[in-house]
């Protein structure tokens, strides 16, 4: 899959002078990685497959991909001198524009690589900034990413603003000009963050009423979540016949999309397809994107889409787990309920298919999952059941009192529930009120407090 480079290829002969930025499409892919064993365990092939997935998603023609060794601290370039050495050679004789480093390089660090490769450099959250940008598709969507990549850029110092203007679907890091011509105007990129802070306001209220109104006609919804290519646009319009874009690319999804569907117990409810997880999410990429995360936290089920027949299937799950985590979706005893969709058992050998769907169906299983094949629609129905079954759930009305200090848990109910009556007595608050499975495990949980 991946042309390497001859170690020891050099040609000083086709060395020249560097005076212009080649156009950023012929990359190089590096993957850092600690010898020590305080590192990531995982695989580092997979992660190099991962990151020239990435770059490959935004058109680039990755030559070359590598890991990269860190036996010692070199905090110039993060990476070692022999490893800088070698890709130099290749950056020069494979006429290599862009060197993506999947890793965090301060901005000292892509400078001097950058002087040594005479190459553009990025690292991992410039990257996913660009695919970011390259795939969002809503206003919402454009100003988040805008913002983050804004963010880090005003600390960067390398790229200029007039670049930035230039929407071309990525945020520029991949071209433009040298730096020579760069000049930052911090004020210029201060006063556009603020700008699109208020904006991001604007559409967030809108977003809160559209959320409040969904509430108010009392129709749940269920946030897809998984790691990018897990196959969450595929089993969304499986689930809702909408037309959501789904390719084999990365990050095809970025804002999140509705649909409302029948369940087959008649009820309704909202499905939200999201943004697809990767490993390592920047923290400071996770709070940009917080408006989108938001469907996450708020819906009343989370379903887990994972590709059952990929290799790092229970890391990836790790890894979606612990951003939800993060984000306080989900966690010991708290947050919102999650099933998994095991997707792609299409892909899986007979044996291990019938294992799984037998395991699901006894549910010898204690994590609520079932196997599903977006592409044929094997497991749908049963999945589409199990939806309403979580959600449906008891909506029993139930007599609960509340002190009438506690607002907080009083507004939750109206939220969250159907509140039938409400009598005041002393200082208690008596309510009849009708709670959904989740609502009202939601509701143990927070007595339990
Ligand atoms: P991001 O938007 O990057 O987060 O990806 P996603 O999770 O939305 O994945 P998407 O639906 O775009 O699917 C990714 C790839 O997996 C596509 O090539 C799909 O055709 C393929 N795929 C999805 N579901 C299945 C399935 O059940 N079986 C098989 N074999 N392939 C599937």
């Amino acid at each position: 899959m991946i042309d390497d480079i001859e170690q020891n290829g050099q040609d000083k002969r086709k060395r020249k002078a560097f005076d212009t930025v080649r156009p950023a499409t012929v990359a190089a892919v590096l993957s850092p990685y600690a010898s020590g064993a305080h590192r990531e365990e995982r695989d580092r092939d997979a992660k190099l497959e991962e990151a020239v997935g990435l770059a490959r998603a935004i058109d680039l023609d990755v030559r070359l991909a590598e890991t990269a060794p860190l036996r010692r601290l070199t905090p110039a370039t993060l990476i070692g001198k022999g490893v800088v050495e070698r890709v130099k050679s290749a950056v020069e004789e494979q006429g290599i524009g862009l060197v993506i480093v999947d890793d965090k390089l301060t901005p000292v660090q892509q400078r001097n690589l950058e002087k040594a490769w005479q190459a553009k450099v990025i690292d991992r959250t410039g990257l996913i900034l660009e695919i970011f940008g390259a795939r969002a598709r809503t206003h919402e969507g454009r100003l988040q990413v805008e913002l983050a990549a804004l963010d880090y850029q005003r600390g960067r110092l390398v790229r200029s603003w007039t670049h930035l203007e230039r929407q071309r679907g990525g945020f520029g890091f991949l071209g433009g000009p040298g730096e020579s011509q760069i000049e930052i105007d911090r004020r210029l990129i201060g006063e556009r963050i603020v700008r699109i802070k208020r904006d991001l306001e604007g559409v967030r209220r809108t977003r809160a009423v559209n959320r409040a109104g969904r509430k108010r006609a009392r129709l749940p919804t269920v946030a897809l979540v998984g790691y990018t290519n897990a196959g969450k646009s595929t089993l969304f319009n499986r689930l809702s016949g909408a037309g959501v874009m789904a390719k084999d690319l990365l990050f095809a999804t970025l804002d999140p999309t509705m649909r409302s569907i029948k369940l087959p117990n008649g009820r309704g409810c909202v499905i939200s397809d999201t943004v697809g997880f990767v490993s390592d999410l920047p923290t400071h990429l996770v709070a940009a994107f917080r408006a989108t995360l938001e469907e996450v936290v708020e819906a009343d089920l989370i379903m887990h889409v994972r590709d059952i027949s990929h290799p790092e299937t229970e890391q990836q799950r790790a890894d979606v787990e612990t951003v939800l985590r993060e984000l306080g979706a989900i966690g010991e005893g708290e947050g919102t309920p999650l099933i998994e969709a095991l997707n792609k058992i299409d892909a899986l050998p007979e044996d291990v298919r019938r294992t799984l769907q037998t395991r699901s169906a006894t549910g010898a299983e204690r994590a609520r999952q079932y196997p599903v094949s977006a592409l044929t629609g094997e497991g749908i129905d049963q999945l589409l059941e199990a939806i309403g079954d979580c959600l449906a759930g008891a909506s029993e009305a139930r007599e609960v009192s509340v002190p009438l200090s506690d607002g907080a848990t009083i507004a939750w109910l109206y939220r969250h529930g159907e509140v039938r009556s409400r009598r005041d007595d002393g200082e208690m608050a008596l309510l009849t009120v009708a709670l959904d499975a989740a609502a009202s495990a939601q509701f143990e949980r927070r007595l339990a407090r």
